[in-house]
């Protein structure tokens, strides 16, 4: 078995030591808005706040090879070119390494006695990449070499960037002055921004035109410049602007020498556009290239963001006897939580970026793997979510970061989307005690004057489900549940149709949702709990409506052996011993189990068993079994994906910590550690036959009906990230959050149950000791600032 790399976890970084990796391995980079993807080989791109509409660096998508675009260098000695990174070149390196660390990437190559190494960062408060360009020479004798820099502009917007050429070809401007070069598309009319990539010491060539650069019919790999050891010194117009630097260096035996390029992205007053007719006022860049003009300045940066990292995870850290639980909780769980909030699911190497912004409840969610690093953050963000809701409590299913507007670009009408309002304020509220978020004035659909409080916004997410009950008074689907792809009211033959956006049937529809109801008893419990807190006195009404859902799901969501899934829009049940296809799914199993509906007459339990005997196989749960073969009209997008892939019976990750979750509610201490184990990528044994990164879970896993079960796909935003870390840190290792204490509640197998944990939690510090030898109930530590020393029996 192949193997591409290990974790280091005392750097908190993953090491990969050949660059051929089964799929690129990427990381992100960026803390605030300005953010960038770079894979293994310095592949990738950065845009500042908005993957579409500010894309800074062109990256081609469906590309063969793919993963091409990026910051690459190349150093030309002799007649050798090679990359540190291998790509494009993919000359055979003496040694490559690299490291995706919290925030950074570090990229090692060496070649015929010359080593560079390139350490990629975001700095904190600057809208930059730092790229710290490293060169020895390791051999004995004196060495002559050239070293070119290279980087593509985006004409800015990533979509028309890809499709309108009749215009494009023609706007392409940059300026050159000193050692940086200026990327002005668009700036001399509407836009109040530009690029920039210099570098801290004169340039002996450059280029800007990508056709004097690399060549007309030469690639990435070969670009002619390089090749011949020269640089065009052209001034692009039109075409394709590059951004190229050419040193040509002489270096002792021994002796180094660094540079440090800043690549960099400035938004100017529209009173400060420009300082002369055509040119761009570059003060701002100057300012930035100026605060990374040493390497000393470079190093400062990077420790602060070293910093940065190191104070986001120490809230939260276990020390136990298995080091995958350790390195995926105190590591790589936490900082996939930060991207997913960060991205929502806009931007990685299965999201171009262009189609899809903030989800409702994608990013509600993600919420709860963050409440406890960025509490701050994580307020702004439910407040800009909610701001996007309608009256009625429904909403856009989307917002653009950019603008923070809802849009009906991938859809509307998900009858599941207001509850994750709760999920995600419950949680935040859970952790931070700040209960005055409730009064905070919010609008409806970003329309001033229509402001009410949060605390309104929750009610109307509430009742929206109870307004919109079905014939077994049970929930209505609308577009979808969180399966996307369960499309019970769209029915359509027309292949240029989308089943997100296509228009619904809604009337006479009896499409109903068991994933829904289980969601709504469990966040309605949660609800009730937090009006019952503040006084509120529609907690009854609450607690009454979770009630009536409870014996309508007991009454008409019971299938015998597991809980139905939906009641299609004839009435027809799906997810039932009945149907030929889908006849158990995940979803409602978890979230019925979750809400423990019906758990005292043993439903729980025996829904558990089900999920265990139908769904379970050797990487995870499928979402549902035996997958539908053919494509159901009356069901949509899910029986469009072939056996075995994505809503179609695949591991979708997301939702096997719903299972998690309620295995542990039932005290099943060891289905759901296995489940746990199967989905998490630190325990993954065949790097190859998983392909994508080792380090993060992905959303879907190809399920037992697949070609390559195993095979893992859509890797990183997914909100598997949030759910394994709830699942995790709550469920199994029972650091509870609740509006006024932490309970400590675990279910890890007895072998496991000594161990460690250090939780930052408000202003206090707990450091636990945890002996867990299966006794019920929990223990209750109520909230109080400062640091307390526990040991926790149980
Ligand atoms: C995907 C879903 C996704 C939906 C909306 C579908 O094609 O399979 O996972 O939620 O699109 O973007
Ligand atoms: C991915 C989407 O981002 C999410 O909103 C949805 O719930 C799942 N796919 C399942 O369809």
């Amino acid at each position: 078995m192949d193997n591409f790399g290990h974790f280091d976890d005392a750097s908190r970084e993953y090491v990969i030591t050949r660059p051929d990796t089964p799929w690129p391995w990427i990381n992100y980079m960026g803390t605030e808005d300005f953010f960038s993807l770079i894979s293994n080989t310095a592949g990738g791109y950065c845009f500042c706040r908005d993957a579409k509409f500010r894309r800074i660096l062109r990256y081609r998508y469906n590309g063969v090879p793919m993963d091409a675009g990026g910051r690459y260098y190349y150093i030309k000695d002799g007649d050798t070119v090679w990359n540190p990174g291998w790509k494009p070149c993919k000359t055979a390196l003496d040694f490559y390494e690299c490291r995706h660390g919290m925030g950074y990437t570090k990229i090692v190559g060496q070649k015929n006695g010359l080593k560079a190494e390139v350490t990629f960062f975001v700095p904190i408060g600057h809208r930059c990449e730092v790229h710290k360009v490293k060169i020895t020479n390791t051999g004995s004798s004196k060495k002559q070499f050239k070293l070119y820099s290279f980087a593509e502009w985006c004409l800015w917007n990533a979509s028309t960037d890809m499709e309108n050429f009749q215009r494009n070809l023609s706007t392409g401007e940059v300026e050159i002055e000193g050692s940086v070069i200026y990327h002005k598309t668009e700036y001399r009319e509407r836009r109040d921004h530009y690029a920039f990539y210099g570098v801290n010491r004169p340039f002996d060539g450059y280029d800007t035109d990508r056709e004097t650069f690399i060549g007309m019919y030469n690639g990435f790999e070969a670009p002619q410049q390089v090749l011949a050891g020269t640089s065009g010194n052209t001034r692009a117009h039109g075409w394709s602007p590059i951004a190229s630097h050419r040193f040509d260096l002489e270096l002792g035996a021994g002796e180094s020498t660094e540079l440090v390029f800043v690549l960099g992205y400035v938004e100017n007053p529209q009173e400060e556009k420009f300082v002369a007719p055509a040119v761009i006022n570059k003060k701002r860049a100057l300012a930035m290239l100026e605060a990374f003009s040493t390497v000393e300045k470079a190093d400062k940066a990077f420790a602060e963001l070293r910093a940065f990292w190191d104070n986001l995870l120490g809230r939260f850290n276990v020390s136990s006897d298995v080091p995958e639980l350790d390195r995926t909780v105190n590591i790589w769980n936490q900082y996939q939580c930060m991207i997913t909030f960060f991205f929502s699911r806009s931007a990685s190497y299965f999201e171009s970026g262009i189609g899809r912004g903030m989800g409702f409840r994608d990013s509600n969610q993600d919420l709860a793997g963050i409440v406890h690093m960025i509490p701050d953050r994580a307020r702004q963000r439910i407040i800009d979510i909610a701001s996007t809701q309608f009256p009625d409590g429904g909403c856009y299913h989307q917002y653009q970061p950019l603008t923070k507007r809802g849009n009906n670009d991938i859809g509307g009408g998900f009858n599941d989307d207001p509850l994750w309002l709760i999920f995600g304020t419950v949680a935040y509220i859970r952790e931070t005690g700040d209960f005055g978020i409730l009064n905070e004035p919010v609008p409806f659909d970003n329309k001033p004057g229509t402001e009410v409080s949060l605390l309104y916004h929750l009610k109307i997410s509430f009742r929206h489900v109870t307004d919109n009950l079905g014939p077994h008074d049970l929930p209505l689907i609308g577009r979808a549940d969180w399966n996307d792809c369960l499309n019970l009211n769209c029915f359509s033959w027309n292949p240029d149709d989308s089943f997100q956006t296509t228009e619904n049937k809604t009337e006479g529809t009896k499409a109903e949702s068991l994933m829904i109801a289980g969601l709504f008893v469990a966040q309605g419990r949660d609800f009730a709990e937090l009006l019952q807190r503040i006084g509120d006195k529609d907690a009854e009404g609450v607690k009454e409506a979770v009630k009536a859902m409870e014996s309508a799901v007991k009454q008409h969501g019971w299938d015998g052996e597991w809980f139905l899934r939906a009641y299609d829009y004839y009435g027809n049940k799906i997810g039932s011993r009945e149907c030929e296809e889908g006849k158990i799914f995940i979803e409602s199993q978890g979230w019925c189990t979750m809400a423990r509906i019906g758990a005292d007459e043993g439903l729980c339990d025996k829904a558990l068993d089900s999920t265990v005997k139908h769904l379970e196989c050797e990487q995870g749960i499928v979402l549902n079994t035996p997958a539908y073969s053919k494509y159901i009209y009356e069901y949509g997008e899910i029986s469009s994906y072939p056996e075995g892939y994505k809503e179609n019976a695949g591991i979708f990750c997301h939702n096997n910590p719903w299972v998690i979750i309620g295995e542990a509610m039932a005290g099943r201490r060891d289905d759901a550690w296995r489940h746990y184990c199967k989905i998490t990528p630190a325990f993954t044994k065949d790097q190859t036959l998983r392909k994508v990164e080792p380090y993060v879970f992905c959303q879907m896993v190809a399920g037992k009906d697949a070609a390559k079960p195993g095979e893992g796909k859509n890797s990183w935003l997914t909100g598997t990230a949030a759910w394994t870390w709830k699942a995790v840190s709550e469920s199994i290792l029972g650091i509870k959050p609740q509006f006024d204490g932490l309970l400590i509640e675990p279910c890890i197998p007895l072998q496991y149950g000594t161990y460690r944990v250090h939780r930052k939690f408000r202003d206090a510090v707990y450091e636990l000791e945890i002996k867990y030898s299966g006794k019920k109930g929990g223990f209750y530590i109520p909230y109080k600032p400062g640091v307390q020393k526990l040991t926790v029996e149980l």
